[in-house]
């Protein structure tokens, strides 16, 4: 099984003892993180896996000769991804099904049990569950709030617990977590899934600097809008939309470029990227002529990020 990089990599890590030294090795001319563009052999976990943009990164990275632990709910769907990829003369990986609820910290350590039984190792984890649903401030409810911020943040931390010990141990490995654009601005109807996604932003970049001195990548994907189930619930024209395929791609690409955000289509999101930085009686001016073009309190939504 090899798990070399090609490209200009940053060299491997030093020992623990040697910290100092692997971070003068890694100067801030190069990469943020390893640029990984050989998959052959590689074990990825990947949560998220059984529709949209999981399932199409899995196809991909088993097409590339990767071993892809896929887990969500959906058992089914998983099990079809696993076969398909078998009956596919394109893929070249193993892929392990593994489904279980992320929302549970009892089922995330039994599947995280049961794949380190079969790997000796992890190395990469892919963050990719989430849920959406549009919600305007005057429609906040707490038992549906609590749902999505338990899929898209809770989950996260119940499987940090698990795997960083083990990634800091082995001193490699990498984490992806997908975010999305919705995290960088308020924008309409992203009333809980924006905030976890800007949770999920802020924590991809501490986790980059906490654990960058054990040797462990942390990349952070942003996609703007992407056909997927959780997106079919929207009922305006999205800008730019792409395919899950694409997103996979581009996810690929953002990997083999050793980037810390990969975010796509640019033409889309460098928008997004631009008004987060803009000040905030201009920034918060333009959300809020995005927010009057919507419906107005007492009428249902129907705009979402
Ligand atoms: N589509 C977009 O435009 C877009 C844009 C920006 C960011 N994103 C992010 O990209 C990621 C993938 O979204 P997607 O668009 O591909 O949506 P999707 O097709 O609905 O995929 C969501 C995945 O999360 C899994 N999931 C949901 N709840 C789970 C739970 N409790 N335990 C385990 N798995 C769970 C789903 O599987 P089960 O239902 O089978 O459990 C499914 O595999 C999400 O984090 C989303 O926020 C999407």
């Amino acid at each position: 099984m090899s798990h070399q990089f090609v490209g200009k990599s940053p060299p491997a890590v030093a020992p623990r003892s040697q910290s100092a030294t692997a971070r003068a090795r890694w100067p801030w001319w190069r990469t943020p993180n390893r640029r990984r563009n050989d998959w052959q052999g590689q074990r990825v976990w990947l949560i998220g896996a059984s529709s949209g943009i999981g399932a199409a990164l899995a196809s991909a990275l088993l097409a590339r000769g990767a071993s892809v632990a896929v887990s969500a709910r959906s058992s089914d769907a998983l099990k079809r991804l696993a076969d398909d990829a078998k009956r596919s003369q394109h893929a070249s990986g193993d892929a392990i099904v593994l489904p279980f609820d992320a929302t549970s910290a009892k089922q995330w350590a039994h599947a995280h049990a049961e794949l380190t039984s079969v790997w000796s190792g992890i190395d990469m984890v892919v963050f990719c569950a989430g849920a959406y649903a549009p919600m305007r401030a005057w429609e906040i409810d707490a038992a549906h709030t609590s749902q999505i911020v338990d899929v898209n943040l809770r989950s996260v931390y119940h499987g940090l617990e698990l795997i960083v010990p083990q990634l800091r141990k082995s001193r490699t490995g990498a984490l992806v977590m997908v975010a999305s654009v919705a995290g960088l601005v308020g924008l309409p109807n992203a009333t809980v899934y924006g905030p976890t996604k800007a949770a999920m932003i802020n924590l991809a970049e501490l986790l980059h600097s906490d654990l960058r001195d054990d040797g462990i990548d942390v990349y952070l994907v942003n996609p703007g809008f992407v056909q997927t189930p959780l997106t079919a619930k929207n009922e305006f024209p999205m800008p730019a939309i792409q395919t899950p395929e694409q997103a996979a791609q581009a996810i690929l690409r953002g990997l083999a470029a050793g980037r810390f955000s990969i975010h796509f289509p640019k033409r889309f999101t460098g928008w997004l990227y631009l008004l987060r930085h803009l000040p905030d009686r201009v920034r918060l001016a333009i959300v809020r002529g995005l927010m009057a073009a919507r419906q107005r309190p007492g009428t249902k939504a129907e705009i979402s990020p």
